[in-house]
C-alpha cells in the first residue's frame, strides 16, 4: 500500500484559474483555457495542480472570500467547465487539489445575510457574535496596519461578529455541529466531482476555540481535523488533506497526529523562513536546525516543500536579527515589504533575476525533505508588479508568449494587469521562448522535475545533515529502501572544495554519481569525496552508481 502514498513524491504546481489563461477573450482566465494549459503542465513534469478558489465570490480577497460552496464563479465558466476540466487532468494522470476556505465565508453569503438579518435564523449560529465589544477585539489581527480589528459592529444584526482575517470575512463558528456538517458536505461534493483533495486554508484558526471568552494561547481542537480526514477517507481513499498551518515544531504532531490521522500534508513553514535566511547569509546551519526540528512526523505524513505562494513571504518565525538580513537582502525597500513581517515580491526579482542564485535556490527546494509545491510562473522566471496593492504584486497574469498581453488574453483590457514593462516584461519573460531554448529556466526546470520524480528517496527517505566544515555548504543524504541520494549545495557566491564523508560504507558507497550531470567522484581510501562546488553550485548524487536504485529492494 505504500507506494500508493502518491502524494509523497508528487510535485505540485499551484495556480489561479484568473490569471493563468482566457479561453473566452473577456480578461479573465477560465477553466477552458487552463484545460488548454494541460498539456504544458504535463510536460513541464509536474503531477498535481493546486487551484486558488474558484467559488462565486465578490473577490475582495482573491477569492479567500466565498459566497457559494457549491459553484464556480461564472468568471471562470460554469461547474461543467470544472468536470471537463478534472477529467481532461486525468486523463493525463494530473491530481487535482483545491483549496478549501471554509474558516470564514464572505459577507455575502446568504448564511451571513440570513444570519446577522434575524435572531432566530437557524444560521445564526453558524458565526460568533457577542453583543459587547470583547476585550481582545483589537488583537490577533491577521493583516496588522489593514485590518484594524478582530470583532466588527453590525447594525442589522445588533451585534459584534467575529473575524480574524478582514471585515467581509466572518468566521464560521465551526464548533457547531451544524457547520461541521456542512464542511463535510463541501468536501464531499467536489470529491465527487473528481478532486484529489484540498488544501485547507487556515486551520489553526479553522479547529481553534472561538467566541468573546476565549483568551489567551490558541485552544485547537484536533478531533474536528480527524473528523474531516476520516470522512474524505471514507469518500474517497487516496485524497488528502493539505494543511496551510503556520505553527512550531513542537505542534507538528498535533497537526499529523501520532497515528497519522489528521492532516496528510502541511507546509513546512519553519524550513521556508530558514531557507529564505540561509539564502540571504550564506549560511546553511539554521537551515539545517530547522529541518532537524520538523523530522519527526508519521512515515505516511509529508511536508509540502515551498519557496514562494501567493501570500507575502512570512518571515514572523525568524529571529529579527535574521528577519532584518533577509529584509535587507531580498526585500530592502518598505514597498517592498507586507504586514511588518513579510516580503510581497516574486521570487525571481528578490535575486535580482541572477540565473545562477534562482537555480541553486531552486535546486535547494526540489531536495529539502517533503514534496515541492511550485507557483506558477516562477518556472520562467516571473517578476511582480510593486504598483499593485498588497499581495496583488505578485499575482498578474501568467506569460506565455511575447505577443500582446504575453498570449494570456485576447482582450486589450485584462482584469489583472500583464507585466508589460522592464526586465521582467512578458517580451522578455514568457514560455513560448524559453521552450526554445535549451539554456532556459523552463527547460532546466523540466529536467530538474525529471530528476526529482526519479530520486523518490527525497520524498520518502530519511534525511541526514552531513557535516561539511562550511557554513555555506549543506549536504543532506537521503536513505530509502537500501539507497542513498546525496544532495549538496553551496549558498555563497564563491567556489569552494569539501571534504565529505558520506557514512556509508565505501565499498557500496565509494562511488557517487552526480544525477544532473553525470560527473563522478570516487572516495579516497579513507572513505572520504573531495568536492569541488562553483559558487552558488549544486550536486545530486546518487549513491553507489547509477542503477542503485533500479537494483533496490522490492517492499
Ligand atoms: C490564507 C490564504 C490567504 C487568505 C487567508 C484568508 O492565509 O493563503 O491568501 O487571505 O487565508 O482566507
Amino acid at each position: 500500500m505504500i507506494n500508493d502514498l502518491w502524494y509523497k513524491n508528487a510535485v505540485i504546481y499551484c495556480l489561479s484559474v484568473r490569471t493563468f489563461m482566457d479561453a473566452d477573450g473577456d480578461g479573465i482566465g477560465d477553466f477552458a483555457g487552463l484545460e488548454r494549459r494541460l498539456d504544458y503542465l504535463q510536460g513541464l513534469g509536474v503531477t498535481a495542480v493546486w487551484l486558488m478558489p474558484f467559488q462565486p465570490s465578490p473577490k475582495r480577497d482573491g477569492g479567500y472570500d466565498i459566497a457559494d460552496y457549491y459553484g464556480v464563479d461564472p468568471d471562470y465558466g460554469s461547474l461543467g467547465d470544472f468536470v471537463a476540466f478534472t477529467h481532461a487532468a486525468k486523463q493525463r494522470g494530473l491530481r487535482v487539489l483545491i483549496d478549501l476556505v471554509v474558516n470564514h465565508t464572505s459577507d455575502r453569503h446568504r448564511w451571513f445575510q440570513s444570519a446577522r438579518a434575524d435572531p432566530d435564523s437557524p444560521y445564526r449560529d453558524w458565526y460568533v457574535w457577542s453583543t459587547e465589544k470583547p476585550a481582545n477585539a483589537d488583537e490577533g489581527m491577521v493583516f496588522p496596519g489593514v485590518q484594524e480589528t478582530t470583532w466588527t459592529w453590525d447594525d442589522k444584526a445588533g451585534a459584534y461578529y467575529f473575524h480574524r482575517f478582514f471585515d467581509f470575512q466572518p468566521d464560521l463558528n465551526t464548533a457547531n455541529p451544524a457547520v461541521q456538517a456542512e464542511i463535510l458536505k463541501i468536501m464531499g461534493f467536489w470529491i465527487e466531482l473528481g478532486v484529489s483533495g484540498f488544501r485547507m486554508d487556515a486551520v489553526p484558526f479553522v479547529i481553534a476555540k472561538k467566541g468573546a471568552d476565549v483568551k489567551g494561547a490558541p485552544v485547537e481542537q484536533f478531533d474536528m481535523l480527524r473528523d474531516f480526514r476520516e470522512f474524505l477517507q471514507w469518500r474517497k481513499g487516496d485524497a488528502i488533506i493539505l494543511a496551510e498551518a503556520n505553527i512550531l515544531p513542537k505542534q507538528d504532531l498535533d497537526y499529523f497526529g501520532d497515528d497519522a490521522d489528521r492532516a496528510h500534508m502541511m507546509f513546512n513553514f519553519q524550513v521556508n523562513q530558514a531557507t529564505f535566511y540561509a539564502l540571504a547569509a550564506h549560511d546553511a546551519r539554521p537551515l539545517v536546525k530547522a529541518i532537524e526540528r520538523t523530522k519527526p512526523r508519521p512515515l505516511s505524513c509529508q511536508w509540502g516543500i515551498f519557496l514562494r505562494n501567493h501570500d507575502e513571504l512570512d518571515l514572523g518565525r525568524l529571529t529579527e536579527t535574521q528577519r532584518a538580513t533577509v529584509f535587507e537582502k531580498f526585500g530592502p525597500e518598505k514597498g517592498m515589504q507586507l504586514y511588518d513581517r513579510g516580503i510581497r515580491r516574486r521570487f525571481a526579482p528578490m535575486l535580482d533575476g541572477d540565473p545562477r542564485r534562482i537555480r541553486l535556490a531552486y535546486s535547494l527546494m526540489f531536495t529539502l525533505p517533503g514534496t515541492p509545491v511550485l507557483r506558477y510562473g516562477d518556472e520562467i522566471g516571473m517578476g511582480d508588479d510593486l504598483g499593485l496593492k498588497e499581495r496583488d504584486c505578485a499575482r498578474t497574469p501568467m506569460q506565455w508568449t511575447g505577443e500582446a498581453q504575453g498570449g494570456f488574453t485576447r482582450s486589450a483590457k485584462p482584469a489583472m494587469p500583464v507585466i508589460d514593462h522592464g526586465p521582467y516584461g512578458y517580451a522578455h519573460v514568457n514560455v513560448a521562448d524559453q521552450r526554445h531554448d535549451k539554456d532556459s529556466l523552463l527547460t532546466w526546470f523540466s529536467s530538474v522535475i525529471r530528476m526529482r520524480k526519479e530520486a523518490p528517496e527525497i520524498g520518502w527517505g530519511d534525511v541526514t545533515a552531513l557535516p561539511t566544515g562550511k557554513a555555506a555548504v549543506l549536504a543532506l543524504r537521503y536513505d530509502w529502501r537500501s539507497n542513498a541520494v546525496l544532495c549538496v549545495h553551496n549558498l555563497g557566491p564563491g567556489p569552494v572544495e569539501v571534504e565529505l564523508e558520506t557514512g556509508i560504507d565505501p565499498s557500496e558507497g565509494g562511488l557517487l554519481i552526480d544525477l544532473l550531470t553525470g560527473e563522478r567522484s570516487e572516495a579516497d581510501e579513507a572513505g572520504r569525496h573531495c568536492l569541488f562546488l562553483e559558487g552558488y553550485g549544486y550536486h545530486w548524487f546518487r549513491v553507489g552508481g547509477l542503477d542503485a536504485l533500479l537494483r533496490r529492494t522490492p517492499t
